[in-house]
């Protein structure tokens, strides 16, 4: 029990990638706080964990997020992880992009990081020590045509993450950034509903194919890898951005084979 009595809040962990972060950190023994939109899948897994809590919150809001950091603080005692994870993706191409389209999309996955980073690392020092893990994107690295607002999103989330490790480090507040690439969640349903004609499961199928590792990720293993880098095992790492993309970010695109 890794995690034994440690406050974990996760934003965006009513589904998905956040979820499985949720149910890894609660089998380890965590009290997890968890911050979305969506109140009945949010409640339903705040039930499912028992030492858990559930807090209905946009986190693009700054008022919103202080209220959730202050409840946690008075429900759990403290806050010693903070896994920055409520992200939409969006997929148009630039001048078909709206200045709302382009604000929602970096509130959401990029000042969300600063609104609620900024709230709980006073409630780090108090206690002593902190990390904070900003769920990013293999985009960040390595992006396509028509995904400038999430790109730019994704890239600006690992060099907030770059500034956080730096300026924290003395204070023992580690900052960490996970890159994942194609991961089966409900946001990668939607995208693939949007864009085949194909059944879900031959969506998948083919995107998998196109990856170096042949297949799309499961959200547990994304899962894994935050909650390693959130641990104690990982106590040199900070400022790091770690890729879990099945090869993506290393692969040139397909060329013509030689000879
Ligand atoms: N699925 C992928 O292939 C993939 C790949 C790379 C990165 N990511 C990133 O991983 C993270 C999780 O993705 P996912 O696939 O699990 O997504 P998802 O859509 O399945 O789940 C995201 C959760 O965030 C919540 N959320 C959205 N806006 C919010 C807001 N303003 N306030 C509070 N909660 C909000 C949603 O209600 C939802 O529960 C995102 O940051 C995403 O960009 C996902």
């Amino acid at each position: 029990m890794e995690f034994q009595q440690r406050v974990v809040v996760i934003t965006g962990g009513a589904k998905g990638i956040g979820a499985a972060t949720a149910r890894t950190f609660a089998a380890k023994g965590a009290l997890v706080a968890i911050l979305d939109l969506d109140a009945q899948a949010g409640r339903f897994l705040a039930q499912e964990l028992g030492q858990a809590l559930f807090l209905p919150t946009d986190v693009t809001q700054s008022n919103a997020v202080q209220a959730a950091v202050d409840r946690v603080v008075s429900t759990f005692g403290g806050i010693h992880t903070l896994v920055n994870n409520a992200g939409v993706l969006f997929q148009r191409r630039l001048e078909e992009t709206s200045d709302e389209d382009w604000d929602r999309v970096l509130a959401v996955n990029l000042k969300a990081a600063f609104l609620t980073s900024r709230a709980a690392i006073p409630v780090m020092r108090r206690i002593g020590s902190g990390v904070i893990i900003n769920v990013a994107s293999v985009h960040a690295l390595r992006t396509l045509g028509q995904h400038a607002a999430y790109a730019a999103s994704k890239g600006g989330l690992v060099s907030l993450t770059q500034s956080i490790a730096l300026e924290y480090a003395p204070e023992h507040i580690r900052a960490v950034a996970i890159l994942p690439g194609a991961v089966h969640t409900p946001m990668m349903e939607e995208s693939l509903t949007r864009m085949a004609a194909q059944s879900l499961e031959d969506g998948l199928n083919a995107m998998g194919r196109r990856l170096p590792i042949g297949r799309v990720a499961d959200p547990q293993e994304i899962a894994n890898v935050i909650v390693f880098a959130a641990s104690d095992e990982a106590s040199f790492m900070t400022g790091s951005a770690i890729s879990v993309d099945g090869g993506v970010a290393s692969a040139l695109p397909s060329l013509p084979k030689i000879g």
